[in-house]
């Protein structure tokens, strides 16, 4: 099964999908992660990403679609996976739909998390995550321990991401509305489309992610 995770930053979209990876025996497949990863590793290509990441903006298509491809190509997403952050513009779904299609399949569901901007702003600004694991805490819903060490993996390396401030948030949400957006058109005339209401618990929107697969 291949299954976007669709919504605007903060949505809540890595949360779903990691807990989504066990249910479904499938991959996260977090374009967001794997840009982060390359940053770290200092590579030049981790340093063009950085120029757009630390402003909020989207990376450039061709950059993105490159890594995409080549993590498709792994063994663990042979039988599908859930996208997380990925298509984020008309040209990646179509370049997405020409690479699934390549090996027999299709997007099987696209799930929308749909969020008001002030409760995006308080996820995305409360947000902490280790570097060493991507365990993912919010400073209310979800502190991370008071000893600073990652509960996950016990590193001692949980930090705010830069692009978390409110300003950052405000123009990676208009850069949804603007670039983002038009793909559910691109989605509904297959009837893959449903959209759920993204406030709640995390259990109440796993819940309802899970019965909107039912019904695909
Ligand atoms: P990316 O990493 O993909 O970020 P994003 O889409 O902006 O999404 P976020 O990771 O901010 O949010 P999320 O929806 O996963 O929410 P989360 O589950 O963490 O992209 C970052 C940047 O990389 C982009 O700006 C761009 O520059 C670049 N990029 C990435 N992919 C690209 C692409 N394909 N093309 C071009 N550029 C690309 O939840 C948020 C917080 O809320 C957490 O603290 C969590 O604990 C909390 N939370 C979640 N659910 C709940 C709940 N129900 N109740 C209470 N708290 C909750």
């Amino acid at each position: 099964m291949d299954v976007i995770l669709f919504g605007p930053p903060g949505a809540g979209k890595g949360t779903q999908a990691k807990l989504l990876v066990e249910t479904l025996a499938i991959p996260q497949i977090s374009t967001g992660d794997m840009m982060r990863a390359e940053r770290a590793s200092g590579s030049a290509l981790g340093k063009k990403f950085d120029e757009y990441m630390n402003q909020g903006l989207l990376v450039p298509d061709d950059l993105v679609l490159e890594l995409f491809a080549q993590r498709l190509r792994r063994p663990d997403a042979a039988e599908g996976a859930i996208f997380d952050g990925f298509p984020r513009t008309v040209p990646q779904a179509e370049a997405l739909d020409a690479k699934l299609g390549e090996l027999g399949r299709r997007v099987d569901r696209v799930i929308v998390l749909e969020v008001p901007l002030d409760l995006i702003i308080e996820r995305v600004t409360g947000r902490r995550v280790c570097l060493s694991c991507g365990q993912t805490y919010h400073v209310r819903y979800s502190p991370p321990p008071p000893s600073g060490e990652c509960s996950s993996c016990g590193a001692n390396d949980v930090v705010q991401r830069a692009d978390d401030t409110e300003e950052k948030v405000r123009t990676r949400d208009a850069g949804y509305h603007r670039e983002t957006l038009p793909i559910l058109a691109h989605y509904e005339p297959t009837g893959v489309v449903a959209k759920i209401d993204g406030v709640g618990t995390i259990e109440e929107i796993t819940a309802r992610v899970l019965g909107a697969l039912q019904r695909s």
